[in-house]
């Protein structure tokens, strides 16, 4: 995509860009030097610009669904210049990169059903070449199925604290010769369940409370079945959690 210049009044100061915060931070940790980035619903394309900055990837696609953050993303790469390094694509989810464009894929900020449906699109995910660092803001039970119903195996699963709100950030890859089962209570918790960091603590309370309330609204109102299946949930949570 050519690059639109930025009119002559605007000062061009590398100094300018924000800081990261500790969720993309944690999502930079992840991307292995050297690698191709691809960069999915960057926004203000600061995690492009830091990875360049600090020599970390020689070369990211920036891409946005929508032409409004792309063209923040632009002035941001322009100002900060990494234009011959940062490309900038529009693109729904993974819909206009080849194949060989990327090494780590980069989904940050996005709720997991529709970080799933990026995944379910783009066959060629499934090959373990590729990683994928992935921060679903709400839904992450509707990823972790996902991955573990199409082979995808998560290799590390980081919670973190930024401006007052828990995260987890996830780090995957695709693993043809491994097959997780889609194991309810790891769906739900991940591998928080065992950790005893106050975040993971705080992650799981948040899900121990929202399967109570799904639990009672399918006793009520739906599947007798689902309702049971969540009481068994809370219950082998809880014992892990007062065990540790
Ligand atoms: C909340 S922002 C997250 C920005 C940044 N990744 C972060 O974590 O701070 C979500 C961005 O994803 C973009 N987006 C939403 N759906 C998308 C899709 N299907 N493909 C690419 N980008 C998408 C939005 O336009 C928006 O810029």
């Amino acid at each position: 995509m050519p690059m639109t210049l930025l009119p002559e009044s605007m000062p061009v100061s590398k100094k300018s860009m924000p800081e990261l915060g500790p969720r993309l931070l944690t999502a930079a940790s992840l991307v292995r030097r050297g690698s191709k980035v691809a960069d999915i619903g960057t926004d203000h394309a600061y995690l492009p610009i830091y990875l360049i900055r600090n020599n970390i990837s020689s070369k990211v696609l920036a891409c946005d669904l929508r032409k409004g953050p792309l063209d923040n993303a632009r002035e941001n790469v322009i100002r900060a210049g990494c234009e011959n390094e940062i490309e900038l694509r529009l693109s729904d989810g993974l819909d206009c990169i080849l194949p060989n464009e990327a090494d780590d894929i980069i989904i940050c900020g996005m709720g997991g059903t529709l970080i799933s449906d990026i995944l379910s699109r783009t066959d060629w995910l499934k090959n373990p070449h590729y990683r994928l660092i992935m921060q679903p803001q709400s839904h992450s039970d509707d990823l972790r199925r996902f991955l573990f119903n199409n082979g995808f195996v998560i290799d590390d699963e980081i919670p973190v604290c930024d401006e007052g709100r828990d995260y987890v950030v996830m780090n995957c890859r695709f693993a043809d010769d491994y097959w997780d089962k889609d194991n309810e209570l790891k769906t739900h918790f991940g591998s928080l369940l065992h950790n005893t960091d106050d975040i993971s603590r705080r992650i799981i309370g948040r899900t121990v409370a929202y399967l109570k309330v799904r639990r009672e609204s399918e006793k009520e109102y739906g599947d007798k079945n689902l309702s049971d299946l969540f009481k068994e949930l809370i219950i082998q949570a809880e014992e892990i959690l007062n065990e540790s």
